[in-house]
């Protein structure tokens, strides 16, 4: 008799639908996939490249009009092999995996994208609930070049009561500055509800820092390496954590007491490294 439980771990073979430029070094990809249709705003896949490698990814477009999508940085070899990937051509999908962003009766949102991290935040910002709250959204990438998705919050602005702020290292676009000196500042002249973000993980200490001073619960969506994705082979530890099977989204409260978090992770061969 078939056993659907092994199945379930195996990727799915999915066409590309669509590959969108975000900046010179970073890509959407659009495909479809059911399960993927069904995912939450936070949860990742791996996605498998023939002949390749396996990666984590964050589901940066979920469900719409049936397709789902990823959004990747060139860094390495994967990411680099699936960039130069092209529509009709065919990836491996796992998941999705993980735990997510929750939203609950908090009207005021501060939301945090430092880079590539927006791309897990995308998915929370276009669910249709947070038209009914008052988000104010800051994106921060080095240059002008590299901020992404300028253009898909800014069409949701008539749709809701969303304040949008970039940032930029070089103050090429935007307040110059970091991120989490404009989140900050924020967090210190205005009452938030709730605090998400992704990104560089000094932003989201820096940021976790600020928002316990001011009483505010965050919710933040952490990387590590992942190998196997479903809490096996421990390559993704984070004090007592898996990141992979106990977030990748996080509560403050989890985070409270967890040394290593914006001081060390460990790298590809397991050893633990400064951040
Ligand atoms: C839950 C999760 C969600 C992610 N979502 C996205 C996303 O939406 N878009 C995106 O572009 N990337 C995302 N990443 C990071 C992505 O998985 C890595 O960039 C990718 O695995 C690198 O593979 P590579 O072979 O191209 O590079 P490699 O040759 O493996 O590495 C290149 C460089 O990146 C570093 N690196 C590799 N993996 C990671 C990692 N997981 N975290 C931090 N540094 C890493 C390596 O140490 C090395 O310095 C996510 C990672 C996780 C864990
Ligand atoms: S990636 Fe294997 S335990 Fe998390």
């Amino acid at each position: 008799m078939q056993n659907y439980a092994d199945l379930e771990h195996r990727p799915r073979i999915v066409r590309i639908q669509e590959v969108k430029e975000e900046t010179p070094t970073v890509k959407s990809i659009v495909f479809r996939d059911d399960r993927c249709s069904k995912g939450k705003p936070g949860q990742f896949v791996m996605i498998w490249i023939p002949g390749m490698d396996e990666v984590p990814m964050s589901l940066s477009l979920i469900g719409r009009n049936g397709n789902s999508g990823i959004t990747v940085r060139m860094r390495g070899e994967a990411t680099k092999a699936l960039c130069a990937m092209k529509a009709g051509e065919q990836i491996g999908v796992r998941g999705p995996y993980g735990t997510y962003f929750n939203v609950g009766q908090e009207t005021k949102l501060l939301l945090a994208g430092g880079g590539t991290g927006i791309a897990a935040l995308a998915p929370l910002i276009e669910l249709p609930i947070m038209r009914k709250k008052d988000s104010t959204i800051v994106i921060g990438a080095r240059k002008k070049a590299e901020l992404i998705y300028l253009n898909r919050f800014k069409a949701l602005h008539p749709m809701k009561k969303m304040r949008l702020i970039a940032t930029t290292d070089d103050g090429s676009y935007g307040i110059k500055g970091l991120a989490s000196s404009v989140v900050n500042t924020l967090l210190e002249k205005e009452r938030f509800d709730m605090t998400y973000a992704c990104g560089p993980e000094l932003m989201m200490k820096t940021v976790l820092d600020a928002a316990q001073k001011m009483g505010i619960p965050v919710q933040f969506s952490l990387e590590r390496i992942f190998k196997c994705g479903v809490g096996i082979c421990g390559s993704c530890s984070l004090g007592q954590y898996r990141v992979c099977r106990d977030g990748p989204v996080f509560s403050g409260d989890m985070l409270q007491g967890i040394s290593e978090f914006g001081k060390t992770k460990r790298d590809s061969a397991g050893r633990i490294i400064p951040i």
